[in-house]
């Protein structure tokens, strides 16, 4: 199938777009690049030996959709860009709002206009908010804690009433757990501009003594050893699980979780990482950050029924393809990230 892919230069994006491309499917590319870089179109290529159209455009902007939707038949569209920053989007609300509902908003008016039937739109475990774990989609939904999952939340909410009225519509709603990881090639992974955010890619910036030590957020957590747990996934895992979803995706709304079914604590998952790598990684505990919960992880028994699918890579394969990237990208981008 042909399929759009918007914000497929970025961590997941390309990682999806490498899934998509070995499945056999054509791929073409929208991306603004305000959180990635035009090479990985080239890295995509280099580890798939196939080409792909990349158009840079904003998908809030309807008339350059609309471009692209004009130049190519597509069978689907994978929506996956997006701000995605739980913090950042406190401070900015409104830049998080406008981007992440209208862009979803414009590209499902555009497929209706063209007739394109499939939707896999790229939600979070964050719309579960608070909820007893481990989550599974029939839960409802709790408020979340951050203009960022309540975009996610009013999206699904979007697409579910879109497709009441139009029954031929097929949407997917993928809730992404913690996706960590990368491709075992080393060429593409997860580069946070500035101090990272996310608990991974600060790990390995420790290991390469770009960051001098992890804080811990917290260690009095109601857990195994008191430090927040996730459901870690393997980000190549994740990407397969989208390919899983749009060739299985039939008419309506279907929701799945895409993680393991296994917690892991902050501690236990820098125990494997320092086991995996044979290297070590000092820390201090800190105080809690605001808006974190205790635990979160996935029922994942849906998509392996419905879908066939289920993660393979385990927590250690994790941490070695996040390091092997970490330690490649120095010496393929010869920047510093920082600044
Ligand atoms: C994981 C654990 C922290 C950093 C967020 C979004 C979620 C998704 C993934 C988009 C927590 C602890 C972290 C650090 C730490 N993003 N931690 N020191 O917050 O579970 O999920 O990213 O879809 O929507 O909410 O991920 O990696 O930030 O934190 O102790 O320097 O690691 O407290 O327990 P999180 P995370």
């Amino acid at each position: 199938m042909n399929i759009l892919v918007t914000g497929g230069t970025g961590y997941i994006g390309s990682h999806t777009c490498v899934a998509l491309l070995e499945a056999g499917h054509s791929v073409i590319v929208a991306d603004n690049l305000c959180n990635s870089k035009v090479d990985i179109v080239d890295k995509i290529k280099q580890i798939t030996n196939k080409k792909i159209a990349f158009y840079q455009i904003d998908v809030t902007d309807e008339v350059a959709v609309e471009s692209i939707f004009s130049k190519h038949y597509l069978d689907g569209v994978i929506h996956l860009a997006g701000l995605k920053a739980v913090g950042e989007s406190v401070e900015k609300p409104l830049a998080y709002y406008y981007n992440n509902i209208v862009s979803t908003m414009v590209l499902s008016k555009v497929c209706q206009k063209y007739g394109v039937r499939k939707f896999v739109f790229s939600s979070s475990a964050t719309v579960y908010g608070d909820n007893t774990v481990p989550f599974n989609e029939k839960m409802n939904l709790l408020p979340t804690t951050n203009p960022y999952g309540e975009t996610k939340a009013m999206c699904e909410r979007i697409l579910t009433d879109i497709v009441k009225v139009n029954p031929s519509f097929s949407v997917s709603l993928l809730r992404y757990f913690n996706p960590v990881g990368a491709h075992e090639s080393g060429l593409i992974g997860e580069a946070p501009t500035g101090i990272p955010n996310n608990l991974m890619p600060y790990i390995t910036q420790v290991a390469k003594g770009q960051l001098d030590k992890l804080k811990v957020f917290g260690s009095e957590y109601p857990t195994v050893d008191g430090t927040g747990v996730r459901d870690y996934i393997h980000v190549l895992d994740l990407a397969e699980g989208h390919v899983s979803a749009l060739d299985n995706l039939i008419e309506g709304v279907h929701i799945f979780n895409l993680g393991t079914g296994q917690g892991t604590s902050v501690l236990e998952l820098l125990k494997a990482f320092e086991e995996a790598n044979g290297i070590e990684v000092p820390y201090e505990i800190v105080n809690r950050r605001p808006g974190d919960i205790a635990s979160c992880y996935a029922d994942v028994s849906k998509a392996k029924q419905k879908l066939g699918w289920a993660a393979k890579r385990d927590i250690k394969a994790m941490c070695r393809d996040a390091w092997r990237f970490e330690k490649n990208y120095k010496e393929l981008e010869g920047t510093n990230r920082i600044g």
